[in-house]
């Protein structure tokens, strides 16, 4: 049966979150009552994925609010720019998380006066920004299923789905459309190491709402790319920089160069708060780096031998080059990215 529990969700005092580390064996929800619950819950990804985490930061603004209780409008604005780095910075990578806390607390400070407007401004601009996210992954979802109305076999990296946003989905969003349009659709899920975001939860999603779903090792989906099984790639973003380099899941680049090699198309679905125009290229993306475990262990089992290192970068930069379109809430943009996300950044009124 379809599981429709909201994976985020504000509970008029509190945030109720299914906690992503239990899927699929366990819909668990957590209850978020505090800003240190908050970033623990981003940390060990019970929370996930770029565009949800940046609602999710919002909402704990008015959550960390709460729990300080300022008297005055000066102790509202320190303890509010205590929680813009303590939340803001929690991943470093998914550049919704920074934008959205950014957004509503300048928001708040800036329309308030009294310490009840700052709370309701904060409530309801986190309000909004979920509401945005929801809009942008349905017209997302539109655009994606008008590039993808030819192909069949899709792959996917990650999770770009209804757990990582506030809606239907990015790179999810397109085969959701398909799927209800009735056209044919097998999506190749590659299973995502360490953490298995393929495997657990795009592969949970997507078979929750009986589409055909198979999950691969990372290792497997070159092979099945080059040999001609596969039609077209999408794949999420955590931050795109103002040339088109996108940082995303890591193991993504290695897709989108099978993907060139192959000649099949490689799209990237965002909404335009994952585009940070302040970077000019990918190499200034800061790629956040996890704790060793993550990969010596295997559902709590040590694999890897006493005394070896471990990387564990949780991202990677995908050069624009190997990237066919990127596909966001206010067109598809094409090369030259430079101009293309200029423009589209100047639709929807973002300082650049
Ligand atoms: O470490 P995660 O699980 O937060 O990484 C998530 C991804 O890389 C997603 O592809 C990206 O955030 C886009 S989600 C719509």
């Amino acid at each position: 049966m379809r599981d429709l529990t909201p994976p985020l969700e504000w509970a008029g005092d509190h945030i109720r979150i299914i906690d992503q580390t239990l899927l699929p064996e366990q819909v668990n929800i957590i209850e978020v009552r505090s800003a240190a619950a908050a970033v623990e819950a981003m940390n060990r990804l019970a929370i996930r994925g770029a565009p949800a985490l940046g609602a999710f930061g919002a909402l704990a603004l008015v959550v960390g609010f709460d729990e300080h209780e300022p008297s005055t409008l000066q102790e509202a604005a320190t303890r509010l720019e205590q929680l813009r780095t303590f939340i803001g910075d929690a991943r470093p990578t998914a550049v919704n998380l920074r934008w959205a806390v950014d957004r509503v607390i300048d928001h708040a400070l800036s329309s308030s006066e009294t310490l009840d407007d700052v709370r309701l401004a904060l409530l309801t601009e986190a309000h909004r920004v979920a509401e945005e996210d929801a809009a942008a992954c349905r017209e997302i979802g539109r655009l994606g299923h008008e590039l993808l109305r030819n192909a069949t076999t899709i792959g996917t990296h990650c999770n770009a789905g209804r757990l990582a946003t506030a809606g239907i989905g990015t790179a999810l969003a397109p085969m959701y459309a398909k799927a209800e349009a009735g056209e044919p659709l097998r999506v190749l899920a590659s299973e995502t190491r360490p953490l298995l975001q393929g495997a657990r939860l795009t592969a949970w999603e997507l078979h929750d709402a009986g589409i055909d779903v198979t999950v691969l090792p990372d290792a497997a989906m070159a092979s099945q790319v080059l040999s001609g099984q596969v039609d077209a790639y999408i794949v999420g973003a955590d931050r795109i920089a103002a040339n088109g380099d996108t940082a995303n899941k890591i193991g993504t680049v290695a897709h989108a160069l099978a993907a060139r090699e192959a000649a099949i198309p490689f799209y990237v679905a965002a909404p335009t708060s994952t585009i940070d125009p302040a970077l000019p290229s990918g190499v200034q993306i800061e790629i956040e780096q996890r704790d060793a475990i993550e990969v010596h262990e295997i559902r709590g089992k040590r694999v890897t031998p006493e005394g070896v290192a471990i990387t564990n970068p949780a991202f990677d930069v995908t050069p624009e080059r190997l990237i066919t379109a990127i596909i966001t809430e206010v067109g598809v943009l094409r090369a030259p990215f430079q101009e293309s996300i200029a423009d589209a950044l100047l639709r929807v009124g973002a300082s650049q």
